[in-house]
């Protein structure tokens, strides 16, 4: 008998196969996520639970799911996820780090690069049929090269951001409570405070979990202690930076261009004040998807599901500690 697990969306190809030689599959085969109350109804019978950063996986659900064992998360973030709950009743959490972390570096750095150089406006005037001419004025943005980037969080994702900026000749400085040294020898960056990041920064990019400790940490303060000039990227989590105070810094100059791949709550409202602001980019929390790493993504969480449900040890787990206590 084949473990039954639920798949709350359609995933690459080759992850749909590689799950269904092992388990027996019920799939939410939309678009949209599954409502709550189908989730919370699926959850009753399955042992494996592969899911998405939009499901929302707390001790409700968790205690209508006597039989699961696996919860496989198909994203490297794991905010949707309550952990310790899950630990608690002896689930297994896995997610799909490390497959990400260049393609998504690459987006914030096209982001990045968009602001500066302000691609979207000058795409849209052109649609829009306002070029007119070549002019010395026009559109003029600001240089990467030579300017300083600060990053907040290095991890994978914000060292992977450091090596495309030191090819681009950027200064670099970085914020984390743990010193990396070995990364600051090799890529030359430099380990400062918050405050003087903040301060220093021409480009400051987001790559920090989602934690009670990072909710808002940037807000109307931190804004106000950027420079006039500065652009702030993120492609972490939206709830990280409050974006009313976003809109107003934007709105009042404090500060230059945000590009944001996330935000609170996503999707966006359509009438969100930040799309009424041409010095905003907004995209759709796509910096993961390349076809490549949406398909080594797929295949991790697979494996990861597949290898709990055989009671042993995933690729990656999140609370291994979980196999020491069954
Ligand atoms: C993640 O994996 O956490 C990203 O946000 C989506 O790839």
């Amino acid at each position: 008998m084949k473990p039954k697990v639920y798949v709350t969306r359609l995933l690459p190809k080759e992850a749909m196969d590689r799950i269904g030689l092992f388990c027996e599959v019920e799939l939410w085969d939309d678009e949209l996520p599954p409502p709550r109350e189908v989730l919370l109804e699926k959850v009753r019978e399955v042992e494996g639970l592969l899911c998405l950063l939009t499901d929302r996986i707390d001790a409700e659900l968790l205690s209508k799911a006597p039989k699961l064992r696996v919860i496989s998360n198909y994203a490297v973030g794991f905010d949707n996820i309550d952990v310790p709950e899950a630990s608690r009743r002896g689930i297994l959490v896995t997610n799909t780090p490390n497959v990400l972390t260049e393609t998504t570096a690459d987006f914030a750095f096209a982001l990045m690069m968009a602001t500066a150089r302000r691609l979207v406006e000058g795409d849209r005037q052109v649609r829009e049929g306002k070029w007119k001419t070549w002019g010395p004025l026009i559109l003029r943005g600001q240089d990467i090269h030579g300017a300083t980037l600060g990053i907040i969080g290095l991890g994978r994702i914000g060292t992977a951001v450091a090596v495309r900026a030191k090819g681009f000749g950027m200064k670099l400085l970085y914020f984390d409570p743990r010193r990396q040294t070995s990364t600051e020898a090799e890529l030359g960056i430099e380990h400062v405070s918050f405050d003087r990041l903040l301060a220093e920064s021409d480009y400051i990019t987001i790559h920090v979990n989602l934690t009670p400790a990072t909710h808002h940490l940037i807000g109307p303060i931190e804004l106000s202690k950027m420079k006039k000039t500065a652009i702030l990227v993120n492609t972490a989590r939206g709830p990280i930076v409050d974006n009313m105070a976003l809109y107003h810094a934007l709105r009042n100059g404090e500060i230059a261009f945000a590009a944001l791949d996330v935000t609170e709550p996503e999707p966006i409202p359509q009438n969100h004040p930040l799309l009424t602001l041409s010095n905003v980019i907004v995209t759709p929390h796509i910096a993961s998807a390349s076809v490549m790493t949406r398909t080594r993504m797929g295949l991790m969480a697979a494996d990861n599901l597949i290898s709990g449900l055989k009671g042993e040890m995933p690729p990656n787990p999140i609370n291994p500690e979980v196999m020491g206590n069954r």
